[in-house]
């Protein structure tokens, strides 16, 4: 068995490159390393490298051809709200057309693939009041991040539908653990206020930390991720989720007592386009047998312990 993980160099895209050799396959890993890095690449016998653009259709295609993958995880991604409203054009391409070129070519040439996963997000939810929110709760997606996400969904479900192809979508809320790259202010949080910790650095905190997110610990992401893999499931949407909510405010204060430390807070203005408050309702990926292993406090600590 064969998987091509798009983003394999990148946080969530390397663990599972990890656990997909681990489970046998050979993989072959397509990644621009703008925020990926080779040195999370481990079982290098059994993985194959392409240090590539995902936007380079003619080279996708030759790959997809050669390699002939049975599983296709869509990874590579700008991962950022705030940088999509920085740089839409850009996050466009990225984020829905080379996910879209993709599928048009495995339909056009009837590529005989038995998943095509592609990683959507909590942000196509946006700011309506309910919550937690499920699978059909109603959307309403706030920037060219969201938008795109949700937009592309659409097509690789409907695409599913269409012509019989093996789709499906994942909601991934907030991700963390070792791997996260904290170089860009656009980092996802807590990759940014462990290295705050770490260099005894001043956080700066958008709002005023009442926003809330569901973090999930990225071995739970992985499960669920294999588990959605080796499921049948019907050209349908996952949330993947911890299921609990928590503030930002909460999270400075768990990690303080995790890190024996004081941090220095800069408070600044919300950021455009931010969600509010974020959490998921996971019974549907719970029936598929998902169980979150790990709670904030024990994932933050393996997280710290691991600096
Ligand atoms: C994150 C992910 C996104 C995913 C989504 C699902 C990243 C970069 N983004 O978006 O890929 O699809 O979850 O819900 O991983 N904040 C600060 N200070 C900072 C950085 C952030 O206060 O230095 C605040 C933000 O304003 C926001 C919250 O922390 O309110 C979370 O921000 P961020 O980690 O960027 O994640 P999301 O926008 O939720």
């Amino acid at each position: 068995m064969k998987a091509l993980v798009t983003g394999g160099a990148g946080f969530i895209g390397s663990h599972l490159v990890d656990y997909l050799v681990e489970q046998g396959l050979d993989v072959v890993v397509v990644d621009d390393l703008s925020m990926g890095d080779l040195k999370n690449i481990h079982h290098q016998d059994h993985v194959d490298v392409y240090i590539e653009d995902v936007r380079n259709k003619e080279f996708i295609q030759q790959l997809l051809q050669r390699e002939k993958p049975d599983y296709i995880y869509f990874l590579a991604a700008i991962a950022s709200v705030a940088d999509s409203i920085e740089r839409p054009a850009e996050t466009h391409s990225i984020n829905h057309t080379a996910v879209f070129d993709m599928l048009e070519y495995i339909r056009k040439t009837e590529l005989p693939i038995k998943k095509f996963l592609f990683t959507s997000s909590a942000a196509v939810y946006g700011n309506l009041p309910e919550l937690p929110k499920k699978e059909d709760s109603r959307v309403d997606p706030l920037s060219p991040y969201a938008i795109d996400k949700y937009s592309t969904e659409r097509f690789v479900l409907a695409y599913g539908n269409l012509y019989d192809l093996p789709t499906v979508c994942v909601r991934f809320f907030n991700v963390y653990g070792p791997g996260q790259n904290p170089s860009s202010p656009y980092s996802g949080v807590l990759s940014i206020l462990t290295e705050c910790f770490d260099k005894n650095k001043a956080f700066t905190l958008y709002g005023d930390g009442k926003q809330t997110r569901d973090f999930v610990y990225i071995d739970d992401v992985i499960q669920a991720l294999w588990l959605i893999t080796t499921s049948k499931t019907k050209h349908e949407v996952f949330n993947v989720a911890n299921g609990h909510e928590t503030s930002l405010n909460s999270i400075i204060h768990i990690y303080e007592k995790i890190a024996h430390k004081r941090i220095k807070i800069q408070k600044c203005d919300y950021r455009i386009g931010d969600v509010k408050r974020s959490v998921a309702n996971i019974n549907k990926l719970t029936k598929l047998g998902y169980t979150t292993k790990w709670t904030l406090e024990d994932g933050l600590n393996s997280y710290w312990g691991g600096i």
